[in-house]
């Protein structure tokens, strides 16, 4: 039988029993859809409460929605979204960000999976000049994709870059509790203190059964997102069970002692990783992600019962990811098998 969790993916895991307790207790009687309803309302309040009065916050279904619908509120179709080589918007969206907002996303490499702002500076070009699109957006995803966080002060700078040179930062936080866990910073001290924008707010890997939000810094940016979001197709009828999972998720520190517990597995991991000599970390483990780089010919064999993606098939570099429901002996027992199968 086939362990029954496994590393593939932060989505794999379940959804956290306080969230479907929260779901539950909201499934009673009927209430105005679309939004319009006590538990959208008071989900929003809690947003504010950990955000500030003045921001705006929307709920989506996903998270490649909330960076799609969330760039798009910020650009014209001849502006330039500046990303990493690695950002989900310009890896894993199916083009999605391009085909809705029209712009064009300038990738730049990115060790470690993070902007710095000599490499943003360097593809800061062609302004003014109507033969090239116009960078328009910074954006960065914290957590990162290789499991790197950015440090506050890195984020501060390229902020600060972004608004001298008319652009905004936008931020794919579907990881942003763990980031904001590991670093011991609040909600809105890994976000908006720090100069992002635009966040999209993860949920889903941080145990909730489905949803993501849009949350606007300054208002004015959010202006016209009802009807971005409803073209973006993104308006949920039932909107209470979206908005019912965040609150739980807000309440009483949930999301932090998730990601937190997340980010200790993968610790836990790192150091079980490193104690077998064919296996090496290649990226810093700050996270809930681990990233190795592994005898090519063990893959396939610990695929066969575990489950996961590589990351980098020519370098032999596999991802893993820790959930909040990642136990120390379902650590204990990968460990074991995977030091089996590399022969350790
Ligand atoms: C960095 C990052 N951003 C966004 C997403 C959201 O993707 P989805 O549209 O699958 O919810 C993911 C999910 O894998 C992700 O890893």
């Amino acid at each position: 039988m086939k362990p029954e969790r496994s590393f593939a993916s932060d989505n794999n895991a379940g959804v956290h029993p306080a969230v479907l307790d929260a779901i539950v207790s909201a499934n009673r009687g009927h209430v105005v859809g679309y939004g319009d309803d006590f538990y959208t309302e008071s989900a929003i309040a809690s947003f504010r409460q950990h955000f500030g009065n003045d921001i705006e916050v929307f709920f989506v279904f996903n998270g490649t929605a909330a960076n799609v619908l969330g760039l798009k509120a910020l650009t014209q179709s001849y502006h330039a979204v500046i990303c990493t080589e690695p950002a989900h918007i310009y890896t894993d969206e199916c083009g999605a960000p391009e085909r809705f907002t029209g712009c064009k996303l300038i990738p730049l490499s990115a060790p470690q999976g993070k902007l710095t702002v000599e490499a943003v500076r360097a593809a800061y070009h062609g302004i003014g000049d109507q033969h090239h699109v116009q960078p328009r957006v910074i954006a960065i995803t914290q957590a990162t994709e290789m499991g790197t966080t950015y440090k506050p002060a890195e984020i501060r700078a390229l902020s600060d870059f972004a608004h001298a040179h008319e652009m905004f930062v936008h931020m794919d936080g579907a990881r942003i509790a763990n980031a904001a866990a590991a670093l011991g910073q609040s909600l809105r001290q890994a976000t908006r203190d720090l100069g992002v924008d635009v966040l999209s707010f993860g949920g889903t890997k941080n145990g909730l059964m489905g949803g993501e939000a849009v949350v606007f810094f300054d208002k004015k940016l959010a202006e016209n997102f009802l009807y971005v979001r409803k073209q973006g197709m993104q308006l949920a009828s039932k909107m209470r069970f979206i908005a019912v999972q965040f609150e739980a998720l807000l309440k009483d520190n949930l999301w932090v002692e998730s990601a937190r517990h997340a980010n200790r597995m993968a610790r836990f991991l790192e150091e079980e990783v490193r104690r077998i000599p064919q296996l090496k970390v290649v990226y810093p483990v700050e996270a809930n992600g681990v990233f190795v780089k592994l005898p090519h010919e063990a893959i396939a064999k610990i695929q066969n019962r575990y489950f996961f993606y590589v990351w980098n098939e020519e370098q032999s570099v596999v991802r893993w990811m820790c959930s909040f429901d990642t136990t120390e002996d379902d650590i204990r027992e990968f460990i074991k098998f995977v030091r089996a199968e590399v022969g350790g």
